[in-house]
């Protein structure tokens, strides 16, 4: 019997963003949500052991908008006087420094196990982040009439 013909389970998400991850700023919850769906879309290479799109390329696209989305965040926290910018700021920076070495990891190798053990971690990372620095950070441009 062929591989390809085994019965696959209906593709679930990898990640969902839920109502419960919003931070109730618009701009932010919006790239959250690209972030999560690039998460989901190297998951689903991951899966479907893709080696036509290499992980690498999807990776570059995951940290160039991570870079988009953490100046987006450190700008508007910064305008607004965000007492705890210094800490956030530190935060998003290791999360700078584990993309790079993960990427490094990956390399050329399209080594989906490797890739898949990388992908729970940055979840988790995100998700934390999200529920915690993120939240109290958006709850600040929320009493300033942002949202
Ligand atoms: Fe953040
Ligand atoms: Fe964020």
């Amino acid at each position: 019997m062929a591989a390809a013909s085994v019965d696959r389970k209906p593709f679930m998400q990898f990640m969902v963003f839920t109502d419960k991850m919003s931070d109730g700023v618009a701009s932010i919850d919006h790239q959250h949500a690209r972030l999560v769906a690039i998460i989901n879309q190297l998951y689903a290479l991951v899966l479907k052991h893709d080696k036509a799109t290499s992980l690498e390329k999807v990776f570059d696209e995951l940290a160039a908008y991570t870079e988009q989305h953490f100046e987006h965040e450190e700008t508007l926290f910064a305008a607004n006087g965000y007492p705890k910018l210094e800490e956030h700021r530190a935060h998003h920076e290791e999360f700078r420094r584990r993309l790079a070495e993960y990427r490094d990891r990956i390399g050329g190798r399209n080594d989906t196990i490797l890739a898949a053990d990388i992908l729970h971690v940055l979840k988790q990372w995100l998700t934390a982040h999200i529920a915690t620095d993120d939240k109290e950070a958006c709850r600040h441009l929320n009493e300033r009439g942002i949202r």
